[in-house]
């Protein structure tokens, strides 16, 4: 009887202290236990939220991520190696296994450690590229950080992404609108733009490029990329709602970073401090499914007919045509340690399509203030069914970047009008002419019957007639 009772204990432990969504196991992969200190400030705020941290180095033997066909981890950070490669048990095959497991992973990349060949391919199966350069750094004239690399210009400066598309959450941002990130030493990616997948978090500012420091050269020839095409960190979400990230300053995360103060040129008055740790936090909570979750709650549909006595049938399996139904929809957003009531951001709508084939319909939802709790938002709206039988569905398809996807279905059958469902003829006003004509037409013919019936026969009138006849 114990057993049972502590193994559920333990269950409810696990729970309450998994904060992310995806669960709460997160390798670390680093080649130099020594330099872990570098960043403890990072790991302890990993810890705060709930994580189990587990180094390891690429080339340790029992590294695995997976056993017995299962994930071993939930979420892995890949800090680069400093020797070439990351080894048998980090193949880009099984870091592809490991995402379309529903397993999320941090890339970092450093550019005084060459990437492996294994990351740039995985890279570029992800239409992500890097430099052929392996030492390539980003550097910039004018958004440089002035008290640490006032010869190098290789601290860039950047504002933090305040919108990253239109319409979408601000999920990286500092807490104040002009927080300043610095990335030190970091390495660019061009991003392609065929995946729709593929979304860049932070770029470079305009006057920023690639630029390789062994290079002997006076200047620059044909340098990777520059300015906006450069993404200094970029996102990947993948079909199953799974998480890649690519950090291309692993330095950012550094403990000196987090606090240090920085100075543009040019810029007048105090050195401001970095928003680093903030966004170092958003950026794991990202990444690690602790925001931008969505989860879908009660879905119901109905008729109108009835609705306010609580006759109906809930979720029925068929619809007639022409119908009024109202569906309803409860959505929830993960907001680090709790469910909040979502809600899109400006400018968009979560839709509805009634379809067959083809959409006949696709409506905004709209919240309803009385279906929404302190955990989830209730969208609904009403609508008549189409003058089409079939096979139907009620779809929500709301695919956003950084938003975990959702597409519900429910089928439904809308079928015709049965024989005694029609309106009588007398109800139709456009039948009333007809009508009309079948009722003279009888009247008339009654009229004629009885005129015909009661009329006298005409009296022959005298003998003349008849000797004219027998004539
Ligand atoms: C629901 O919302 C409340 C208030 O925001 C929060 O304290 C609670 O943890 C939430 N419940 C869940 C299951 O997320």
């Amino acid at each position: 009887m114990q057993l049972p009772v502590a193994f559920l204990l333990l269950c409810l432990l696990g729970i309450v202290q998994a904060l992310s969504t995806a669960g709460n196991r997160l390798l670390v992969v680093i080649e130099e236990l020594a330099d872990k200190d570098k960043y403890s400030t990072f790991w302890s705020d990993l810890e705060s939220r709930g994580y189990n941290l587990d180094f390891e180095s690429p080339k340790s033997e029992k590294l695995t991520l997976f056993q017995h066909g299962e994930r071993v981890y939930d979420h892995v950070l890949l800090l680069p190696p400093k020797s070439k490669g990351l080894g048998p048990s980090l193949t880009p095959k099984i870091l592809m296994d490991f995402i379309n497991g529903d397993g999320n992973i941090l890339l970092a990349l450093a550019s005084d450690a060459p990437t492996p060949t294994a990351i740039v391919s995985l890279l570029l199966e992800f239409d992500i590229h890097l430099p052929s350069d392996r030492n390539a750094l980003v550097v910039d004239h004018f958004n440089h950080d002035t008290i640490s690399a006032s010869d190098k210009h290789d601290v860039v400066l950047v504002p933090a992404p305040k919108a990253l598309r239109p319409g979408a959450k601000n999920f990286f941002a500092g807490q104040s609108p002009d927080t300043t990130l610095a990335f030190p030493r970091g390495m660019g990616q061009v991003l392609g733009n065929e995946s729709p997948l593929l979304h860049p978090i932070l770029r470079a500012p305009s006057s920023a490029y690639s630029y390789n420091p062994k290079d002997q050269s006076e200047t620059v020839e044909d340098p990777f990329a520059v300015g906006q095409q450069l993404a200094l960190v970029s996102a990947l979400q993948a079909r199953n709602s799974a998480r890649f990230t690519v950090l291309g300053s692993l330095e950012m995360l550094e403990n000196k970073w987090f606090d240090a103060k920085v100075k543009a040129p040019g810029a007048s008055g105090e050195k401001t401090t970095t928003g680093n740790r903030d966004f170092a936090k958003a950026l794991s909570a990202w990444t690690f499914q602790e925001i931008g979750v969505l989860k879908v709650g009660n879905v119901e549909h109905h008729l109108n007919e009835g609705a306010d006595q609580g006759l109906v049938e809930l979720n029925p399996k068929i619809y007639r045509i022409k119908s009024d139904v109202t569906f309803s929809i409860e959505l929830s957003e993960y907001n680090y340690d709790h469910w909040a009531p979502f809600t899109p951001p400006a400018k968009d709508a979560v839709q509805l399509e009634f379809s067959m084939l083809s959409p006949f319909h696709r409506l905004a939802l709209t919240p309803s203030s009385s279906g929404t709790s302190s955990n989830s938002t209730l969208y609904t709206t009403s609508f008549t069914v189409p003058d089409q039988h079939g096979i139907f569905k009620f779809e929500v398809n709301y695919k956003r970047p950084f938003f975990t996807y959702i597409d519900e279905t429910r089928e439904v059958t809308v079928r015709h009008y049965a024989h005694d469902e029609w309106p009588r003829s007398f109800a139709i006003s456009g039948a009333w002419t007809w009508i009309a004509g079948i009722w003279v037409t009888v009247a008339g013919w009654l009229a004629f019957v009885a005129l015909w019936l009661w009329s006298a026969p005409v009296r022959s009138s005298g003998p003349a007639d008849k000797a004219k006849k027998t004539q």
